[in-house]
């Protein structure tokens, strides 16, 4: 039986945290209704800790969008803790989502508190974040370089004072898939209480590895994903959700998940948040890409012109992209794309006609990025 894997999307927090951006509160909230309308099942709307435009934005999510579960991000202090229950009053689904270091290297340099402490202050904030909203997520930052037999305790400890989810975060990017596989699984083995909370996992994407490392966290018993709108976030970004919604769309049935989200808005929700994140998307980027359903080559062409799967991995219907299979005609193109432009525009070519036409095509393909339709037609009418 196929089990569902939460989509827990922060593109309005860790994507907000991409260096340049800042999303007001319009932003944010035309943002959230879409996510809701892609039926993601929770919504990390923001750090309410930062200022107090952030509180009546996150407020503003709380009150207007009620079918997903809406997050707001807190450090384990009272103050930031207090600040995301003030700004979730009036959600449907409130979670208010705490975090804490965990690896020696944070609690030495950054937080200047001992194993102990860290472990009491958890314990304390997940209760008093649960007193507030019920649902209580907790996160162990950099939790990918700390000791594994401490990160046990504190996953025990926040489990305990009432965390319903614990996320794993690789908060630097650091972790290769294989090693989160037996890190997860060494966790759960620890881990006296684990078992009682969903296991949820936040990758960055500093080495190009967040989309892998998310999915192999689902392969190693993840129930819930962290996700951002054309993986923007912190320094490199976050993972994909389009990357990962995807994978776990055309590979679901054989890892024995799926997801609830409707991805046939992606493409939509992706050029949205470009526009509002003044991030563009790199041409090449999976999924939502200018570049991802549109075939330069004339193997791959001819390729798809007999049977789209012969180079698609997916429809690009599935995820709402309008323009679809695309061939675009340049140095590379073969006679079988050529000859299919010239078609749908309306000039059918054969043999000796079409030969003609073909060569003068590669001239000035030779010359030229791409070729467009207005030469394709010219060159038919002069063959004519
Ligand atoms: O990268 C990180 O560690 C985070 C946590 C707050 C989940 O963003």
């Amino acid at each position: 039986m196929s089990e569902k894997v939460i989509v827990f999307d922060t593109t309005l927090r860790d994507g907000e945290q991409s260096a340049g951006v800042a999303f007001d509160q319009r932003d944010k909230l035309e943002i959230a209704e879409r996510l809701a309308a892609l039926r993601v099942d929770v919504i990390e709307a923001g750090f309410p800790a930062a200022s107090t435009r952030e509180v009546d934005a996150v407020r503003a999510v709380a009150r207007q969008v009620r079918e997903a579960s809406i997050c707001a991000l807190a450090r384990a202090v009272p103050g930031d803790v207090d600040a995301a229950a003030q700004a979730l009053r009036g959600a449907a689904a409130p979670r208010i989502h705490v975090f804490v270091n965990s690896s020696d290297m944070h609690l030495a340099h950054q937080l200047r508190r001992g194993r102990d402490e860290v472990i009491g202050i958890a314990r304390a904030m997940v209760a008093r974040a649960s007193d507030a909203v019920g649902d209580v997520e907790f996160s162990p930052m950099d939790a990918t370089r700390a000791d594994p037999a401490f990160l046990a305790e504190l996953v025990d400890a926040a489990v305990a004072a009432g965390a319903r989810t614990i996320n794993i975060p690789d908060t630097v990017g650091y972790i290769m898939p294989h090693q989160l596989a037996a890190m997860l699984d060494q966790l759960r083995e620890r881990s006296r209480e684990l078992h009682r909370a969903v296991l949820s996992f936040h990758g960055q994407d500093d080495l190009g590895l967040a989309s892998a490392n998310a999915l192999t966290a689902v392969r190693h018993g993840a129930r819930q994903v962290e996700l951002t709108i054309n993986g923007i976030g912190e320094r490199a970004g976050n993972t994909s959700l389009e990357e990962v919604v995807m994978a776990l769309r055309v590979h679901g049935s054989e890892l024995g998940v799926h997801t609830g989200v409707r991805t046939e808005g992606i493409t939509e929700l992706s050029r949205q948040v470009e526009r509002r994140s003044g991030m563009a998307v790199q041409p090449n980027k999976a999924v939502v890409g200018r570049n991802a359903f549109r075939h330069a080559s004339g193997i791959h062409q001819d390729g798809v012109l007999k049977h789209r799967a012969t180079y698609e991995v997916m429809d690009p219907s599935w995820v709402g992209n309008a323009e679809g299979t695309q061939i675009v005609l340049g140095k590379l193109s073969g006679r079988a794309g050529f000859a299919a432009r010239a078609e749908a525009l309306g000039y059918p070519l054969r043999g000796a006609r079409l030969q003609r036409a073909f060569e003068r095509f590669q001239t000035l393909a030779d010359t030229s990025s791409t070729i467009d339709d207005a030469t394709v037609t010219q060159i038919c009418q002069a063959i004519s």
